[in-house]
């Protein structure tokens, strides 16, 4: 009702942008997900089938949001790196934070049976979401890094501290005890010595975490169309896959004029799932793209 004597109100309504030329990290996080992880019988200290929902989730917001080059996730978290110069929603940070935070949910409640079939979700999950901005391309580095040996510090004292209680018939109480002060070479022995497993046997899933990454696959294309130059948001054009059906470029349906097949190089895009060492320099170095402009 436009000009009403009501709608001064909509002033109030004040902008809300993320500052131009930085880096922005959004990270969702299962709210009470100790809860959530009991009530639902999750395996411990690692349920895969929980994991890979949330491998699900994200994969369904980055295809998405084709601005986001990179995700991180472990337990009950996923962090979305977007490309620097994305303008995303003006780059309005409610209406980031808040639609890709609900798609996440929502993905996360629509798969959650397609993941724990045997187990019907009891209430409905929530997640909260937050966006830090970093200035450089250090940050930005350091940021994962710092996800990423969370990831292990955890996995390594949830792994030593079930196996106590699970294999060692210790109570909680005494597990926790056990490994108070305890530096990682103790509890790697300790996991050996009484328990005969090696960690770095541990699945890379829980040691590593989850990287989902829009890879870039042009090299791999012998035939691909003919498509303009490429644009950023070009970048993610075939990114629609669904996960274990990565989508196959160089397979060009026949009888459009614009879809004559070429050898051109273009910068096509596909999202795909590692457990890799993102603090090393190896993985930047191969795709020096997820920090450029
Ligand atoms: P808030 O995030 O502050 O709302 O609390 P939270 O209860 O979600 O705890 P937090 O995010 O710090 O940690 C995630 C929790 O989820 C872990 O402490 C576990 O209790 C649970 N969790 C996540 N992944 C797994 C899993 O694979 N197995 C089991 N058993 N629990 C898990
Ligand atoms: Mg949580």
């Amino acid at each position: 009702m436009a000009g009403s004597r009501y709608q001064y109100v909509k002033k109030f309504e004040l902008p809300d942008p993320i500052l131009p030329g930085t880096f922005m990290v959004l990270r969702i996080d299962g709210h009470a997900f100790h809860r959530l992880s009991e009530v639902h019988k999750f395996a411990k200290p690692n349920d895969e089938r929980a994991l890979q929902l949330m491998d699900h989730a994200a994969r369904d917001v980055m295809n998405e949001y084709k601005d986001i080059v990179l995700a991180f996730g472990e337990s009950d978290e996923y962090s979305f790196l977007f490309r620097k110069s994305t303008a995303l929603y003006n780059r309005r940070q409610a209406k980031i934070v808040t639609t890709l935070t609900s798609l996440f949910t929502s993905s996360y409640v629509f798969n959650w049976s397609r993941y724990l079939p045997d187990t019907p979700l009891e209430y409905p999950p929530s997640f909260d979401g937050r966006i830090v901005v970093y200035p450089s391309q250090k940050e930005i580095r350091d940021y994962f890094s710092w996800r990423q040996a969370d990831t292990h510090i955890n996995n390594l004292y949830n792994t030593i501290f079930w196996a106590l209680v699970q294999q060692g018939g210790e109570t909680t109480t005494q597990a926790h005890a056990i490994l108070r002060g305890t530096v990682s070479g103790t509890k790697n022995e300790m996991l050996h010595s009484r328990f005969g497993i090696n960690y770095n046997t541990i699945p890379a899933r829980y040691r590593k975490g989850s990287v989902l990454v829009q890879e870039r696959v042009c090299s791999l294309c012998s035939w691909i169309f003919e498509l303009p130059p490429a644009s950023s948001d070009d970048l993610a054009s075939t990114a629609g896959e669904t996960p274990g059906t990565p989508q196959q470029p160089e397979q060009a349906p026949s009888g459009s004029s614009k879809q004559k097949a070429s050898k051109k190089a273009h910068a096509l895009t596909r999202i795909e799932l590692h457990h890799c060492d993102i603090i090393g320099d190896e993985f930047w170095d191969q795709r020096p793209y997820l920090l450029a402009e």
